[in-house]
């Protein structure tokens, strides 16, 4: 199945590693009609979109829920499945021959920034070009909902991303949409063994400009919470970096070892590749921890 782009540029986003999610999913035994797919921490959608197209593609009829905390993003998202992509698509147009090119022009990207802040309660859409505009194309709002990141040497052309602007619309129009904090959202949101959790949470060790607080604490809580609902028979695929930078995450280190039912995969960051074990004294430590009893091993080769 072919994976759909993010519209919204998005640190973090988990595009590479949907073929691994996917399996886990196919294999975890709740792959029936009336599974519910929680995307707990879902930033730019991709995976929400992605699994509600895989779950129609294998003929199971599922409810797909999106969450996101951070408001600025939730209403970018919800507004490509409440808006027409006929509008979106003519309002990044206009903005772009109004305001571009902005690459190596940073008054032409200043004057996008302010027009894009005045029209985004309206059209909240307007930051996805804004977004591909700026420094290294990350979203970065501040308090007041402002977009503040700076100038970026990249431009683009919203009519290449057409395809994949329909395409988000159309699929995110089967997606139910909420926007709490994680905890919050678990107490309104059942779990039993029909229930998978995706917890793509902000990592602790690294600084992304989303953590909204994000601690050693949360992650314990969240440890915890997807522990608690795995007694009821839920399963949880996690996303996290076990070291980075030098720092490492004892917290998830101490779950893993202490928990040998965990299936822990190794994510290579150059390739994607998955292992089983990696050499964790080095670089970046992207994993997936799960609960679900899957092999990976064939994912992606062919
Ligand atoms: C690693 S990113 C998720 C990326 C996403 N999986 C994707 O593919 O685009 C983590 C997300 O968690 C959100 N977040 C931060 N604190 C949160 C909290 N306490 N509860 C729920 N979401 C939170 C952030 O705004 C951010 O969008």
């Amino acid at each position: 199945m072919e994976i759909i782009d993010n519209m919204l540029r998005y640190n973090g986003d988990k595009k590479e590693v949907l073929p691994y999610i996917m399996e886990l999913v196919r294999q975890s035994g709740a792959m029936k009609d009336g599974v519910i797919f929680n995307d707990v921490f879902g930033g730019s959608g991709v995976v929400s979109i992605n699994m509600a197209k895989m779950f129609e593609h294998e003929d199971v009829n599922a409810l797909v829920n999106y969450n996101e905390y951070d408001k600025c993003c939730y209403r970018v998202i919800e507004s490509l499945k409440l808006t027409s992509p006929d509008v979106v698509m003519s309002d990044l147009e206009k903005l772009q021959a109004q305001f571009g090119p902005t690459k190596g022009n940073k008054d032409a990207f200043w004057a996008m920034r302010d027009f894009v802040n005045a029209n985004h309660d309206r059209c909240p859409w307007l930051d996805i070009g804004i977004v591909r505009c700026a420094f290294s194309s990350t979203p970065r709002w501040n308090g007041s909902g402002g977009f503040n990141n700076s100038p970026g040497n990249r431009d683009w052309n919203p009519s290449d991303h057409w395809q994949t602007l329909y395409d988000t619309h159309c699929w995110l129009t089967s997606v139910c949409m909420s926007s709490h904090e994680s905890m919050a959202f678990f107490d309104m949101n059942r779990t039993g063994n029909d229930v998978i959790d995706y917890l793509d949470p902000p990592y602790t060790i690294t600084n992304a400009n989303y953590m909204h607080g994000w601690s050693f604490e949360h992650d314990l809580k969240l440890i915890d919470m997807a522990e608690n609902r795995a007694l009821s028979g839920g399963k949880f695929i996690m996303s996290n970096v076990l070291a980075h930078r030098g720092k490492r995450n004892h917290i998830l280190e101490d779950w893993i070892k202490n928990n040998p039912d965990l299936n822990v995969y190794y994510i290579d960051k150059k390739t994607y590749k998955i292992a089983r074990l990696l050499d964790t004294d080095h670089g970046t430590v992207e994993v997936l921890i799960t609960n679900i009893k899957g092999d990976l091993e064939n994912v992606g080769r062919d």
